[in-house]
């Protein structure tokens, strides 16, 4: 029997690091998917196959494994324990989410890998399935504020925070979001780190900033509601120099972000910065000038726009 589920990746619209501490984010999944397979086998070993690398291990073998495939890993080893199977799983996964850049392969790993694995065992809901996600997702981030597996689960335009969970924002903005990529690579786990250092340094620049976030927030959600996109990238730019201000961003990043001001209503990193994705919130009107501004200056870039399906397929 072979299982199979798919889950969008996600960006940040606002509110990223701040979320780990409490604050309310706003986030959309986007139209780029990660899909797993699944299926039992007779043999005990766990077999993962994906873009990223391979392994095999046998589902008795207790040593913890360090590879960015361990959250699909522990799923596999949790159900195959929880259900006393005897045999083994095979999982593959199938990717056109950009890796490590900010974009939410790695949740949406979690969340179509937890899907396709506990559905070879039985039906689950969507609640059950995020749950199962973060539970995997914190075998190699500890501290995640859980926002990204949640968008990835449920798909859409939310807002999220950490003790209240999410609600869906019910406006349909009409906006591409030009995704330009620096090519610098990213551990979330180490920014998110880093931002924890700068928190415990600077604690009353730190709580300042969580306020102005937080109104900033209040603002968007406004925004969102009158469809106002040229207001919207205003609120982008801003939220972009708090950022700065905790330090996640770096002279690429804003060489970016000047190149994002010429076209575009306005751009931010999204996700945990350091490296990874700008993203510039454009129109039908300004789509491909912001996309030409990247190309012209070296830079790889596409569109997205939002996806309202979620995890799908199980
Ligand atoms: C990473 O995509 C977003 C962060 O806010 C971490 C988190 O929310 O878990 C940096």
């Amino acid at each position: 029997m072979t299982s199979k589920a798919s889950s969008p990746g996600k960006v940040i619209l606002f509110g990223e690091h701040f979320v780990v501490y409490g604050i309310r984010a706003i986030l959309c999944a986007i139209d780029k998917r990660i899909f797993v397979e699944a299926e039992k086998t007779n043999d005990s070993s766990i077999k993962i196959k994906s873009e990223i690398g391979e392994i095999s291990i046998d589902v008795n073998d207790e040593k913890l494994i360090e590879s960015p495939l361990k959250p699909l890993h522990y799923l596999a080893t949790k159900m195959i324990q929880e259900y006393d199977y005897d045999g083994g799983i095979k999982i593959s996964v199938k990717s056109d989410i950009p890796i490590g850049v900010g974009l939410g392969s790695s949740s949406a790993c979690c969340v179509a890998g937890a899907a396709a694995i506990a559905n070879l065992f039985g039906k689950k809901s969507r609640d059950d399935i995020l749950r199962l996600a973060i539970d995997a997702e914190k075998t190699i981030f500890q501290n995640t504020s859980g926002a990204d597996c949640t968008v990835c689960t449920f798909g859409g335009l939310m807002q999220y925070d950490r003790r209240g969970g999410f609600s869906k924002i019910n406006s349909s903005p009409n906006f591409h979001l030009v995704v330009a990529n620096s090519k610098i690579s990213h551990s979330t786990d180490i920014i998110v780190s880093n931002v924890k250092k700068f928190k415990e340094n600077n604690e009353n620049e730190f709580l300042e900033l969580c306020k102005k976030e937080s109104s900033l927030i209040d603002k968007v959600l406004g925004s969102l509601n009158k469809n106002n996109l040229p207001e919207l990238g205003k609120y982008m730019l801003e939220n972009q120099k708090y950022l700065e201000q905790i330090g996640v961003s770096n002279q690429k990043l804003q060489d970016m972000i000047d190149i994002s001001k010429k076209e575009s209503f306005g751009g931010k990193i999204t996700g945990a910065g350091g490296g990874g994705c700008i993203i510039s919130l454009t129109d039908d009107t300004n789509v491909s000038k912001t996309m030409n501004a990247f190309q012209k200056n070296g830079y790889e870039c596409f569109s997205v726009k939002i996806d309202f399906v979620g995890l799908d397929n199980f």
